[in-house]
């Protein structure tokens, strides 16, 4: 196993679409294992696997905090969404130190393929069913600051441009290294 590099904010891998999962083999399983550890040793509670670089739709949620075993969910989908709505604070592992608040769905059904290929059907509500729509909207290439409310934008606007930065500065320091 391996920790995988995580893709921070404004990458454009974070913005492009996934491509569904077609044959569940031994790359996959090994992509599934790093990206557990790599969740793990972050400290995050989900990941999606175009935040390691992988346009594949195939995503980490720990949808038991409590006893922590993380869950493959491979080409995911949510069949169905509660009527009632939370809004709570919500960060990512792309933007390190940001949070906002978000309004989701307090309850999902979502359907996906587990590591065997056998699709599975998880009901899930409060923290669990947010990490699973965040990590979800990865795969579409949608971002948890696109949902911020119109009273947390300004704020949000520097957080973000202090992230391009920070980005925009990491990739002129690898461009100085090539030879
Ligand atoms: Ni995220």
């Amino acid at each position: 196993m391996a920790i995988l590099s995580i893709r921070r904010y404004p990458d454009p891998v974070l913005r492009a679409k996934a491509t569904p999962v077609k044959i569940i083999n031994d790359d996959i399983r090994r992509l599934a294992a790093d990206m557990i550890e790599t969740m793990q040793d972050a400290n995050g509670v989900g990941l999606a696997a175009p935040q390691v670089g992988v346009g594949l739709r195939m995503v980490i949620v720990d949808v038991d905090p409590e006893n922590h075993e993380p869950r493959v969910l491979i080409n995911p989908v949510v069949a169905k969404r509660s009527r009632e709505k939370d809004t709570a604070d919500e960060g990512c592992l792309s933007f390190p130190g940001l949070r906002s608040k978000v309004k989701r769905a307090h309850c999902v059904v979502c359907e996906a393929q587990n590591l065997d290929g056998d699709i599975t059907e998880y009901q899930v509500e409060g923290l669990p069913a947010r990490a699973i729509q965040h990590e979800i909207d990865h795969l579409d290439g949608m971002l948890f600051v696109d949902k911020v409310g119109p009273s947390d934008r300004i704020s949000l606007k520097e957080d973000l441009e202090e992230l391009e930065e920070a980005y925009n500065l990491a990739r002129d320091v690898a461009s100085e290294r090539l030879p």
